[in-house]
């Protein structure tokens, strides 16, 4: 069992910097985990500590059943890929995957076994007696993950292994690596700043920011219910609206208002916002959870405002319409005929049931 559980886990560097603070997180046996958030939010600190390359200043780090915050990074049983893949520039393909192998003192054949079984893998088979600087980015890359399959680890660690590569062929080894993850069945631990291979790659996401973890949950949930207005922004491209207001009492519900306008809040909604009755709230709305009248047919009239078109951006499958509302900018995502003229007001429609709220000081969602 390749489990991997940390216990607010914190990481105070020499220089005061504290890197991670209190993470508590369980990885279950077999789960493919990314871990997501900003440059310099604690990612690869918390991975090193995972992999004992960096000494935890607090809690406690549990692989397989086993204490490891004494055991040094050797014995773990864990493999780490790197962003810079770290290949020994003298040594061929061969040598760069067998070395650990040797180090351990594995038999020749042994090692020529694995060697070869992981090299076919990932169809790498023919670059065997090459140096790394005879290789394509994609190529090295596929060596580094290769000299971690050899290992055969309980869990294997990547921190950004896909970021030197060029966009086509990043997209081609998130699905290599994914495959591989099914093939293999093991606990991987992935961190990426890229939001899009979080929500592709992930069983679950662990979003980060500033040292803290900020929420824990599989792709659709953190999509769909982010636990605070960071969550909600980060995750989702492009990112979320947000609109200042307040909830107000309407004549026969419950409405956003932020002075030039309000909205019909849904009714499920309208419970959890009591208590924030005539306070301020953050609305937040995704930019594909906002139409152009234009395009619908009979939209309710309490969910709908009039926007200035300032930017028409056509992506072929879907447009991107950016609109201002008083002093607010607002993005939607609409069909690829809704093509309206720069200047021109167009009549948008809110989908209150995927409307979003976050109070204004904890930044928490409301619902
Ligand atoms: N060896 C170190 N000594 C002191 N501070 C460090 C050290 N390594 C990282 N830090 C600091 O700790 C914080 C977290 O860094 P970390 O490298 O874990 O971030 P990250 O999320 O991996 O960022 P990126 O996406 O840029 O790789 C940053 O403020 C960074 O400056
Ligand atoms: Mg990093």
């Amino acid at each position: 069992m390749a489990q991997v559980l940390l216990k607010s886990v914190s990481k105070v560097y020499p220089s005061g910097v504290p890197a991670v603070s209190e993470a508590s997180l369980s990885v279950e046996n077999r789960e493919f985990l990314v871990i997501v958030g900003p440059s310099g939010c604690g990612k690869s600190t918390l991975l090193r500590m995972v992999a004992g390359l960096e000494e935890a200043t607090g809690g406690e780090i549990w692989i397989g059943q086993k204490l490891v915050n004494q055991v040094p990074a050797k014995d773990r049983d864990i493999a780490m890929v790197f962003q810079s893949y770290a290949l020994y520039p003298h040594m061929s393909v061969f040598e760069n995957m067998s070395f650990g192998l040797k180090l351990r003192g594995y038999g020749k054949k042994e090692i020529e076994q694995r060697v070869r079984e992981a090299a076919s893998t990932l169809g790498i088979e023919r670059l065997l007696q090459r140096r790394p600087k005879e290789l394509s980015g994609g190529e090295r890359q596929r060596v580094a993950v290769g000299r971690a399959i050899v290992r055969k680890p309980l869990v294997f660690l990547f921190d950004e292994p896909l970021s030197n590569l060029d966009a086509k062929l990043r997209v081609q080894m998130r699905m290599e690596i994914h495959k591989l993850h099914l093939r293999l069945q093991t606990t991987m631990i992935y961190v990426t700043h890229d939001q899009t291979e979080a929500m592709t790659m992930g069983d679950r996401i662990v979003v980060m920011n500033k040292g803290y973890i900020q929420q824990v949950a599989d792709p659709l949930t953190i999509y769909d219910h982010p636990a605070n207005k960071f969550v909600a922004s980060f995750i989702g491209s492009p990112p979320m609206n947000f609109l200042s207001g307040t909830i107000t009492k309407m004549k026969d519900g419950v409405g956003f208002s932020n002075g030039r306008f309000t909205l019909r809040v849904v009714d499920e909604m309208v419970s959890p916002l009591q208590a924030h009755l005539n306070r301020p709230v953050v609305f937040g709305i995704r930019p594909e959870d906002l139409y152009d009248k234009l395009f619908i047919t009979d939209a309710p009239t309490d969910c709908i405002i009039t926007s200035t078109v300032e930017l028409v951006e056509p992506l072929g499958a879907e447009v991107y319409l950016h609109l201002r509302v008083g002093k607010h900018q607002l993005i939607a995502r609409v069909g690829p005929h809704d093509r309206p003229e720069v200047n021109q007001d167009i009549d948008l429609v809110f989908d209150m049931g995927k409307a979003h709220f976050f109070d204004p000081d904890t930044e928490a969602a409301i619902v």
